[in-house]
């Protein structure tokens, strides 16, 4: 267990290993600090976004989206994973109850999105998951980065875990729906998941061919 895990616990929890109860005030508690570190890695997302289309005139991202996972989600994950439903658990395995997406045009651009996230001041790099260059078994590709976002208290600073999906608006689309048909759902006709693997090859195709134009 990271000192940072336990910094959150601390600023609310008497016992950390006290069952999850998402009808209860510590679960309440403990959301207001995955928004505030949502909200705020958002504004500086949106000012990246800002300063390359007013500064550079470029439009680096197309667009930011950011959930914080339903109750109902986080006790499913907690299920599937097989860990106890404690607060401290949730914390420690759940890496995206706060989760960002950044959608941009070009397949490049995921790399230079990634670099410029690592650079942000104070944030704190705990994963890096490169499914662009090394795509999933299903066909899934998108850049993801966990990080941990310091959340300023007035009494002190807790850092907040974040998961951030960077992707191309052709791997959104493609993602989004074979979400919606599969990853949730692992009965899927076999005939099917091949079609989405040889469709997320054409996506591939296609993001590799737009690079191309461009250049
Ligand atoms: P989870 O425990 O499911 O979050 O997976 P993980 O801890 O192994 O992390 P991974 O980086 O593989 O996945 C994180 C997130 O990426 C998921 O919650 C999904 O939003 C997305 N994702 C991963 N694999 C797929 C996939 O095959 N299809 C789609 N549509 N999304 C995926
Ligand atoms: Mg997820």
């Amino acid at each position: 267990m990271r000192k940072n895990d336990l910094a959150i616990i601390e600023n609310f929890l008497e016992n950390k290993d006290e069952a999850l109860d998402i009808k209860e005030e510590p679960f309440e508690k403990l959301m207001f600090f995955y928004n505030s570190a949502l909200s705020q890695l958002e504004t500086q997302l949106n000012i990246i976004k800002n300063e390359f289309q007013i500064m550079y005139n470029y439009d680096l991202i197309d667009h930011i989206n950011s959930r914080i996972k339903e109750p109902k989600s986080i006790i499913k994950k907690m299920e599937k994973k097989k860990c106890e439903k404690t607060y401290l658990n949730l914390i420690e395995k759940i890496n995206d109850v706060a989760g960002i997406r950044v959608v941009c045009t070009l397949k490049d651009d995921i790399f230079l999105i990634k670099d410029l996230i690592k650079q942000l001041p104070d944030i704190h790099i705990l994963r890096e998951k490169d499914y662009v260059t090394n795509p999933k078994k299903s066909g899934y590709s998108s850049y993801h980065i966990i990080v941990e976002i310091p959340v300023k208290l007035t009494q002190k600073t807790i850092y907040v875990k974040c998961e951030i999906q960077i992707r191309t608006l052709a791997m959104d689309f493609w993602s989004s729906f074979e979400h919606k048909v599969k990853y949730k759902n692992k009965d899927v006709d076999k005939k099917i998941s091949k079609e989405l693997v040889a469709y997320a090859k054409v996506v591939n195709k296609f993001d590799n061919r737009m690079i191309s134009i461009k250049k």
